[in-house]
């Protein structure tokens, strides 16, 4: 099963989004809205056949396995808050799915293992700068068939969940935490859900690794580390021997 009923979804989001589509299947919903979204619209996909992940990777996401949403915003004004961008978007996946928490920036988690994914885009090229955010939650894979084995998805957590209506649950966070981008309580409550802060990391960077203690998750959405703050890296939380 997969979303179902896209009426539902439209007139459950209409407060906040202008135009929910949906097909059946796409490259990536992110490129798809780049290339044809105007800020307030949204692509709802069955299925992706070349889904685009964090740090140039690839995204699977087959049929009947994922929510896969992007939705088109204007780019924040002051371009210190571009940042908090993708933490305002997972901390809406665990506003609608409160049992998973943040690996900073934003992998969704549950037990450590990765839920949702969040991948946020920028496009400056017109006279309105753009960012178009999109997320593919897991809801339902054969555990044997995760495309990785640090993947999990709601159903393997004994989560139910009806798709439409998490797709109008996830389009109304969304809509909200983006609007808080600049609002202290954004990063309060973002502090609040992430699972990286206080944990010894292994941050992996173009610049050189960096291993260490996190101090915290500075107000342009960066992560601090034994007091140096970095923008981008892949984290690892390094866990004592036992
Ligand atoms: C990650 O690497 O963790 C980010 C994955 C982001 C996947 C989502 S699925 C919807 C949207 N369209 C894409 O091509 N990617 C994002």
């Amino acid at each position: 099963m997969t979303v179902r009923d896209i009426q539902f979804i439209q007139d459950g989001a209409a407060d906040m989004w202008r135009d929910v589509r949906w097909v059946e299947s796409v490259g990536s919903t992110n490129a798809e809205l780049l290339a044809s979204g105007e800020p307030g619209d949204v692509l709802i996909a069955d299925e992706q056949t070349a889904g685009r992940g964090r740090l140039g990777r690839a995204w699977s996401s087959p049929k009947g396995s994922q929510l896969s949403v992007s939705v088109l915003v204007d780019a924040p004004e002051a371009a210190s808050s571009f940042g908090l961008i993708p933490l305002a978007a997972g901390l809406a996946v665990t506003d609608v799915i409160p049992q998973a928490r943040l690996k900073w920036p934003n992998d969704v988690q549950i037990e450590g293992r990765k839920l949702a994914g969040i991948l946020a885009e920028a496009d400056f090229s017109g006279e309105r700068p753009r960012v178009v955010v999109g997320i593919g939650v897991n809801v339902a894979w054969r555990r044997d068939e995760l495309p990785v084995e640090t993947a999990t998805s709601l159903n393997l957590e004994g989560i139910e969940v009806d798709w439409d209506q998490l797709a109008v649950d996830l389009l109304l966070a969304l809509g909200t935490r983006c609007a808080q981008v600049g609002d202290e309580q954004l990063l309060e409550d973002y502090r609040a859900a992430c699972s990286t802060i206080g944990e010894m990391v292994r941050l992996e960077r173009a610049g050189g690794n960096v291993e260490g203690r996190v101090d915290g998750v500075n107000d342009a959405g960066e992560i601090v580390i034994a007091g140096e703050a970095y923008s981008a890296g892949d984290v690892t939380h390094l866990r004592p021997a036992s």
